[in-house]
């Protein structure tokens, strides 16, 4: 499948210039890459750091609704893949977006949907690669001194666009294998967590998700199923 790609050297944001291609320009998929962002965005409003030497990389595509919630974990186990390409160990999958290595974050997703006449849906990635910001809430990492190599972004892109057009766009999935797969590099699995909802916290111990993507969080002898969220 060919994919039209939008290159830049200086961005605001890849995610926001998604959005504009799709509800403005009327293009349907692609994929935009920036050497640096400007107004990198991350979850729950946050800023995403974007100097130059990481990776900003944004895919979107028509979906069908029913997807969203297994291409989010989908996304994260064919990264996890990619960066085990590089011989990197200890690679785990945060709920609900984010890969750690060796327990600190290295990659962010941003998933974003919008409907403009179909549905369509906008994957952000990004990579630290040459540094990583220092943020109070969790520690992080980037792969060029996770593997002691120079990481070449060219090639970091060509696979991350092999993953997604092969793997990804067009698939059929199943929830209950990747819910599985997931299950296996999940971030903090059986450990005891604080799980935040609707500014509640709740205390327990993460089980995992379920075959349906809820994040499975035991407590005072029972499960509770969370579909949004974040773990704190
Ligand atoms: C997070 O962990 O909060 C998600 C971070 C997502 C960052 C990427 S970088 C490429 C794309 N463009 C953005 O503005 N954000 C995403």
């Amino acid at each position: 499948m060919s994919l039209p790609i939008f290159n830049f050297t200086k961005i605001e944001s890849t995610n926001d210039f998604a959005r504009s291609l799709i509800t403005e320009h009327k293009i349907f998929k692609g994929i935009i890459i920036a050497d640096e962002q400007t107004k990198g965005r991350g979850r729950y409003g946050n800023q995403w750091s974007s100097p130059i030497g990481n990776l900003y990389f944004t895919i979107f595509f028509p979906i069908l609704r029913t997807n969203l919630k297994k291409i989010q974990f989908l996304v994260q186990l064919q990264i996890r893949n990619i960066l085990k390409s590089y011989k990197i160990k200890n690679i785990t999958l945060k709920w609900p977006n984010d890969l750690y290595i060796n327990k600190k974050k290295v990659c962010g997703i941003l998933q974003e949907s919008i409907v403009s006449g179909r549905f369509f849906l906008i994957v952000g990635i990004g990579i630290n690669v040459k540094s990583s910001p220092k943020i109070k809430k969790y520690p992080t990492t980037y792969l060029n001194k996770e593997t002691k190599k120079k990481i070449n972004l060219n090639e970091l892109v060509e696979k991350l666009k092999k993953a997604f057009v092969s793997n990804v766009i067009d698939k059929k999935y199943s929830l209950k294998k990747i819910a599985k797969d997931w299950n296996k590099y999940a971030f903090n699995k059986n450990k005891f967590i604080n799980f935040k909802i609707n500014n509640k916290i709740y205390k327990g111990i993460f089980k995992g998700i379920n075959n349906n993507g809820a994040l499975i969080l035991e407590h005072n002898n029972h499960k509770d199923y969370f579909t949004h969220g974040s773990l704190v």
